[in-house]
């Protein structure tokens, strides 16, 4: 009976590796020694040192940073072209925008490179990754007191950055806490400010399907936009300047027009920013039961407000387009989370696990006695936690959802400086600050969301967690949160463009104290420090020893199983194939989509499925050249069973060879629960299959000369 038992599980682990997925978002520098040999199994033809290497060009240089990690993007060719999403170039092809040239709705294309435009946003590139955690954690044992911990980990963390710290050259260093505080990791970066617009799709394609399609597939979007990376003459980054030249990578990939098939090896690089892969059951319980709904409600009146008046006039509907896209995008994300958490039953799996870790933990495996409270641990946070997250969660999503009161908290400085200070930097700051606010504000949009969180704020939470000088307001008012909209945005500077101008022309603390908008963004921000971040505090000095402990229990009672830490805005690898799946019961959904889907769901004058008449005319001619498939189709997009999440959007999807074949940009619907709880079975990553990426900017846009550019591997 046991040896077939044996003979089995034998079985379904050699046939069933070869395309199963392996969960987790690996760090580089570690797959040597964690995952280099199953990735091999799976088709990976590139040795560890091409991967990674800090002293030799490799696969790693070849990845790119934006910003502190909203995106990912990867160099394309010796010139410095970088790809990523569409979704992520957005905000700034949408600020390069007006009525008059509107890049976002009608795309743009460099044709020669003095024709790019500052994109003003910068990169940064992967230089090493050093484990310090003997030095960050050196003396701490479970007797230290939290404060105590921080303190240490903080000062020695900020010590171990500024050594390799170098403004001339812009490097930096970041220490991250992985696998909840069991590990610690240096990250060195060097970061390059000069990035510039060189071409992007109109966002009838770019973001095709739009909402309706977001987190779904079978998808037809060709989200990708391209920059361009430039230096000083030796290479080096520099400031925007007319002086600097493309910059020249280390390494940058070949692009793969020979096509993708099903079981085809696929790895994915790039910056996902969080999972949370060991919540406990208490965590998705409250997640499901009143996070995420929360979100979910607050985040639909203010696109409903959005929507109302952006289908009113142009000109606002270009200014909240961004914006827009940013909070539907996680809109539907909770939406899909909590459907996903309760389908799949993630609330009795971790519950499963934890009374396993319990057992395990009573018979005290280790003779310290260390893991006997973990989970009654969790229990005593978890109950004071929830009595104060849904405040934290309306301070965020509600309160710092009205965009005055964003902006009235740039002020706060200003408010706190004593007579005589020098202040013509900080009024130089909000004199920016106030011109880039403005350019996307429209006052009656802001005004109604306000009413409407206010409403929401001031119904859902505890009223034992509301500033008193708030209730007061609303008592004024009647509860009529439409007046007291009305008045404030009436009275404040904090909402008008010409109002703050003259303000920082003349400033005057006094005034500004008096400010409605201020006082009240100034008593909710107070009142968090004082009626709700205690309690958070609380539930953390037992949450946060309870997740270490955990983790660090559950890697010695499962010792052959390989862990990875959660996402946390550093780079990772992850690995597998190109695969179909079965979503529900009897349904298969193929790997890849083609052109004919994209004119199948073409809806003229849609403003999800509308697409321009040139596109139409090539589609329907089948002027596909070099980047048909063999059967003369053009595939679009396609799956690959990795593991990826918010912030790996852009990140290059790569084959055996080291080359890119796509563009990693969604994940899919019936496994939005994967932040929380990957689903082998169900979990895929969407991407741009790169020939339809190749063939809109070449026989679609006419800019071939990007093309060209690139090292073509046919
Ligand atoms: N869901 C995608 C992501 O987070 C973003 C796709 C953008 N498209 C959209 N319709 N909002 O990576």
């Amino acid at each position: 009976m046991k040896r077939i038992l044996l003979l089995i599980t034998f079985l379904a682990s050699t046939f069933g590796l070869q395309l199963k997925a392996d969960e987790g978002m690996w760090l580089p520098h570690l797959i040597q020694s964690q995952n280099y040999e199953a990735m091999v199994r799976l088709g990976l033809k590139l040795t560890p040192e091409q991967i990674y290497d800090v002293n030799k060009s490799s696969l790693k240089d070849a990845i790119v940073r934006l910003g502190g990690g909203f995106c990912t993007g990867e160099m394309i060719s010796k010139d410095g072209l970088m790809l990523t999403n569409h979704h992520c170039g957005y905000d700034a092809i949408q600020k390069l925008s007006s009525t008059q040239s509107n890049y976002l709705r009608d795309g743009f294309w460099a044709m020669k490179r003095s024709d790019e435009l500052a994109a003003g946003f910068s990169v940064s590139f992967l230089q090493r990754v050093e484990d310090v955690t003997d030095r960050v954690t050196k003396g701490l044992t479970e007797k230290t007191s939290l404060t105590d911990r921080h303190k240490q980990i903080n000062s020695e963390s900020e010590k171990i950055a500024n050594e390799v710290k170098d403004s001339v050259l812009h490097y930096s260093g970041v220490v991250k806490s992985f696998f909840e505080g069991n590990k610690y990791y240096l990250f060195v970066y060097q970061t390059y400010p000069d990035v510039r617009l060189v071409g992007t799709p109109p966002e009838s394609l770019g973001k095709y399907g739009g909402d309706t399609d977001n987190w779904m597939w079978p998808r037809h979007t060709a989200d990708f936009s391209m920059f361009r990376i430039y230096a000083d003459a030796n290479n080096n980054p520099a400031e925007y300047s007319a002086q600097n030249v493309p910059y020249h990578p280390k390494h940058h990939l070949p692009v793969s027009i020979k096509g993708v098939e099903k079981g085809d090896y696929a790895m994915i690089f790039g910056y996902p920013g969080s999972t949370d892969r060991y919540l406990t059951s208490y965590g998705v319980k409250f997640a499901i039961d009143v996070e995420q709904p929360s979100i979910v409600k607050l985040r639909r009146a203010k696109l409903d407000i959005y929507e109302k008046y952006q289908a009113q006039s142009d000109e606002v509907d270009l200014m909240y387009s961004s914006k827009h896209a940013r909070v539907s995008n996680y809109w539907k994300y909770y939406i899909g989370q909590t459907k996903g958490l309760k389908r799949l039953n993630v609330y009795e799996k971790k519950k499963d696990l934890e009374n396993q870790f319990n057992t395990w933990a009573q018979s005290d495996p280790d003779g310290t006695g260390q893991y006997k409270d973990v989970i009654k641990m969790y229990e005593d946070g978890f109950a004071i936690q929830n009595k104060f997250q849904l405040s934290r969660t309306y301070i965020n999503e509600a309160v710092f959802g009205v965009e005055a009161i964003g902006y009235a908290a740039s002020y706060i400085g200003l408010a706190n400086s004593k007579k005589g200070d020098d202040l013509s930097d900080m009024i130089n700051e909000l004199k920016d600050e106030t011109k880039s606010h403005f350019k996307d504000y429209y006052k009656p949009i802001d005004q109604e969301v306000f009413a409407a969180m206010m409403r929401y704020y001031s119904t859902d939470i505890d009223p034992s967690q509301q500033p008193e000088d708030f209730k007061k307001l609303v008592a004024k008012f009647k509860g009529n949160f439409d007046k007291m909209a009305a008045w404030i945005y009436n009275k404040s500077i904090m909402v008008d463009q010409a109002k703050a101008e003259a303000f920082l022309a003349k400033p005057n603390v006094k005034k500004l104290n008096k400010d409605p908008m201020y006082k009240l963004m100034m008593a909710l921000y107070k009142n968090y420090f004082a009626a709700v971040r205690p309690g958070l505090s609380l539930a953390t000095e037992k949450l946060e020893p309870a997740k270490r402990l955990f983790v660090k229990g559950l890697m010695e009672m499962n010792p052959n199983h390989k862990y990875a830490s959660d996402a946390n805005s550093t780079m990772r690898m992850t690995y597998g194939s190109v695969l179909d799946y079965y979503p529900a019961d009897a349904v298969h959904y193929s790997h890849y989509t083609t052109m004919e889907g994209v004119l199948e769901k073409y809806v003229p004058g849609d403003h999800e499925f509308d697409l321009p008449a040139k596109f139409i005319e090539l589609a329907k001619s089948k002027t596909y050249g070099q980047y048909a498939d063999s059967d003369g189709k053009l595939r679009v997009c396609f799956l690959s069973n990795n593991d990826i999440t918010g912030g790996n959007s852009g990140s290059p999807v790569i084959n055996g060879n080291g080359e890119l074949i796509g563009t990693a940009f969604d994940g899919n619907w019936e496994a939005m629960s994967g932040d929380i709880a990957f689903e082998d079975k169900l979990q895929r990553t969407i991407s741009v299959d790169v020939r339809y990426t190749l063939w809109i900017i070449d026989v679609f846009a006419g800019a071939g000369h990007l093309v060209d550019e690139m090292t073509i591997v046919r």
